[in-house]
């Protein structure tokens, strides 16, 4: 009894295999009569929409939020190791905005808390969506694809204003700029600051003080390697072609990325460069504004790689 049961079994399964061996034979045929008589062809890498260059497009030149009609806006961002930019969105409630999102490096995230906005920034790809915020609020925004050392620290905010305070705000905005007599023209503390947390508050935080052992500190620490032989160069490299390694400051080590940051203009490296020289407790190391537009634009003919800027520090008398 027992061995018919098997044999009967066994001899369903051989069916079976067969069925599915015939069922093989045909899909592979399909596969290889399409590749070799219809020109199909498997997809590759090369076949993907070329990489959007991002500084092409004049949204990202300099993203952010743009009237695009009555009550109608525009929101363009870019999500770079480790932080969006721009890192604040302001918005008035009850506005249609569209969002054009892309990243200049790796893939990130762009999540925001209590909506249903959730979604992928993938370099060479924008990505386009609408919403309208009907209540105020502040939303935050947080990348959620790993990404590197500070993932978690990539994050955002879109604050939902009143129609009127919104309104009010734009106003104020658009007024000119009280005279500051001690500021030298060309170089605006202003627009250091906007650079400075747009591109720079995530990681070195809005007090300069970066976060123990994982973003170094700026404040007080910048102009210590400013007044160094060779401090005023570093910086500007540091800026514009990124620094990797370990590095020590004030005692503690710091083994991050620093970012290149050569997609800003000239005149935004020099203005985060003087603002942050200014700031904190690098206020009043340094006399007036160091940098001009015009003190970058060599440098940007001697690229560097990360690797090369982290030797620098030892050249200018940093114990690395
Ligand atoms: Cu960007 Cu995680």
């Amino acid at each position: 009894m027992r061995e018919e049961q098997h044999e009967a079994i066994a001899r369903w399964e051989r069916r079976w295999l067969a069925v599915m061996g015939v069922m093989l034979v045909v899909i592979v045929v399909f596969i290889a009569y399409s590749l070799a008589m219809e020109g199909a062809h498997i997809g590759q890498l090369s076949q993907r929409g070329a990489p959007v260059e991002l500084n092409r497009l004049e949204m990202f030149q300099s993203p952010g939020v743009r009237e695009t009609g009555p009550n109608q806006f525009q929101v363009s961002v870019v999500g770079q190791a480790f932080s969006f930019a721009p890192a604040l969105v302001q918005l008035p409630a009850g506005a249609e905005v569209t969002f054009f999102a892309s990243s200049r490096d790796v893939l990130h995230g762009y999540q925001v808390q209590h909506t249903n906005i959730n979604v992928e920034l993938i370099p060479g790809e924008v990505a386009t969506w609408r919403y309208t915020f009907n209540e105020p609020g502040e939303y935050r925004v947080s990348c959620n694809e790993y990404c590197g050392i500070s993932h978690q620290n990539m994050i955002g905010t879109i604050q939902v204003l009143p129609a009127e305070e919104y309104a009010a705000l734009q106003e104020q905005e658009a007024a000119p700029p009280a005279a500051e007599g001690e500021e030298p023209a060309g170089v605006s503390l202003a627009l250091g600051a906007e650079v400075y947390n747009t591109n720079c508050v995530a990681c070195h935080q809005a007090t300069g003080e970066g976060l123990p052992a994982v973003f170094p500190p700026l404040s007080g620490h910048a102009a210590n390697v400013y007044v160094l032989d060779g401090g005023r160069e570093y910086l500007v490299n540091v800026l514009l072609y990124g620094l990797v390694g370990a590095i020590d400051v004030d005692g503690v080590t710091y083994n991050g990325v620093m970012p290149a940051w050569s997609q800003l203009s000239d005149e935004q490296i020099a203005a985060v460069l003087n603002y942050v020289l200014s700031s904190w407790e690098n206020e009043g190391q340094v006399e007036g504004a160091p940098y001009q537009a015009e003190d970058i634009r060599p440098f940007r003919g001697e690229p560097q790689t990360p690797e090369e800027v982290f030797s620098l520090r030892g050249l200018i008398g940093m114990d690395q």
